[in-house]
C-alpha cells in the first residue's frame, strides 16, 4: 500500500478486477498444488478406478453375457479329458473346500465365516434352489467363491436321460449364469454317480465332472470336532473336501469350517476355489506326456499353452 501512495489513484473497477484475478490465481495454485505429489496422483486415479468399477457394477446387476474368465477357459480345455477328477496332483500346496446340495438357510452364515477367514471355496448348487436365495448367490461370486453345477434337484443323472439330463444340468447352469452373471465350469453328479454315457452326452457342455478324495461325512449326524478331526488327519496337497450347507441342518458343518481351515492353513495349505485348484495344479491324469529326451518342463502350465485345443468361447449342449 505504502509504495502506491505516490502515484496516481487508480479506477476503483481496476482496484477491484486486480484483487479477483489475484484471488482466482491463489485459489487455483492452492487447488493444484496437491496433485502434482505422486501420491496425490495415484490415490486420486485409485479412487477414480473404485468409483468407476462400482458404478458399472451397480447399473448392471445382472449380465446379459456371463463373465468367461480364465478359470473357466482352462475348465472347457481340461472338460476335454472326459475325466472324474477327485483331486490335484498335489505339486501345489493347495486344497478346496466344497459344499453340496445348497443353498440353503445356513448358507449365508457359512459365506461371513469363508469370508472372514478369506478362504475362497466351491458351492455346488441345486439350480431349483437359486431362485430363494438369489442374494446369496451373488453376494457368493462377489466375494471371490465359486459357483457350479449340482443338477436341478439331485436325481442319480446314470438313470436320466435325453431332455431330462438336459434340463437337470444346463437349466442349473441357466440359473447360475442368470442370478450370479458367471459361467460355471464345473459338475458334481449327485452321489458321485457318473458314467460314461452321462460325459459323453454332457460333452458339448465343456462342464468338469468334479468328485473328491476327502468325505466328511458330514451329513451322518457327526458332530463338528469329528468332521474337524476327519478333514485334518486325510487332507493333503490338491485335496478336494466334500461337505454340505444345503438339505437337513448344517450347524456341525458351519462350526467345523473354521476349525478346518486354521487347521489346513497350520499344515501349509491354502484354501482355493476348485477351479483354481484344477488349473494351478491338474490332476496327474491331464498332464501331457513326459518329455523323452529334453529338460523337464513346467508340468503344471504345459496344458493350458496350446491355442489349438482352445474351445469356443461359448460351450454349447442347450
Ligand atoms: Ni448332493
Amino acid at each position: 500500500m505504502k509504495r502506491h501512495r505516490h502515484r496516481r489513484r487508480p479506477p476503483i473497477w481496476l482496484a477491484i478486477i486486480g484483487a479477483l484475478v489475484v484471488l482466482v490465481a491463489i485459489a487455483w495454485a492452492a487447488r493444484e498444488s496437491p496433485s502434482l505429489t505422486p501420491d496425490a496422483v495415484s490415490s486420486s486415479q485409485a479412487a477414480e478406478g473404485v468409483g468407476a468399477n462400482a458404478s458399472t457394477a451397480s447399473s448392471t446387476p445382472t449380465r446379459t453375457s456371463p463373465v468367461v474368465t480364465p478359470e473357466r477357459r482352462a475348465m472347457a480345455r481340461l472338460a476335454m479329458k472326459k475325466l472324474r477328477v477327485t483331486n490335484g496332483a498335489g505339486r501345489k500346496k493347495l486344497v478346496a473346500l466344497t459344499f453340496d446340495d445348497g443353498p440353503g438357510p445356513l448358507t449365508k452364515q457359512l459365506l461371513s465365516t469363508l469370508n472372514r477367514l478369506d478362504a475362497p471355496s466351491t458351492f455346488f448348487v441345486q439350480g431349483g434352489l437359486i431362485a430363494s436365495y438369489p442374494d446369496v448367490v451373488k453376494a457368493a461370486v462377489r466375494h471371490g467363491h465359486e459357483l457350479a453345477i449340482h443338477t436341478w434337484n439331485h436325481p442319480d443323472l446314470t438313470g436320466v436321460y435325453g431332455d431330462e439330463l438336459r434340463h437337470q444340468v444346463y437349466d442349473t447352469r441357466d440359473e447360475i449364469r442368470k442370478y450370479a452373471g458367471v459361467d460355471p465350469g464345473l459338475i458334481r453328479p449327485p452321489y458321485g454317480a457318473v458314467d460314461d454315457r452321462v460325459i459323453r452326452d454332457l460333452a458339448p457342455g465343456r462342464l468338469v465332472q468334479v468328485l473328491w478324495d476327502v468325505d466328511t461325512n458330514d451329513w451322518q449326524g457327526l458332530t463338528s470336532q469329528q468332521i474337524v478331526d476327519h478333514v485334518l488327519a486325510t487332507a493333503t496337497a490338491g485335496s478336494i473336501v466334500l461337505m454340505h450347507d444345503g438339505g437337513t441342518s448344517r450347524q456341525q458343518t458351519l462350526n467345523a469350517v473354521e476349525p478346518i481351515i486354521t487347521g489346513l492353513r497350520a499344515k501349509g495349505l491354502e484354501p482355493v476355489t476348485v477351479s483354481e485348484l484344477l488349473r494351478a495344479d491338474p490332476p496327474k491324469e491331464a498332464a501331457p506326456p513326459a518329455p523323452t529326451v529334453t529338460a523337464p518342463s513346467d508340468a503344471s502350465t504345459a496344458p493350458t499353452s496350446d491355442p489349438a485345443s482352445d474351445p469356443p468361447e461359448v460351450y454349447g449342449g442347450e
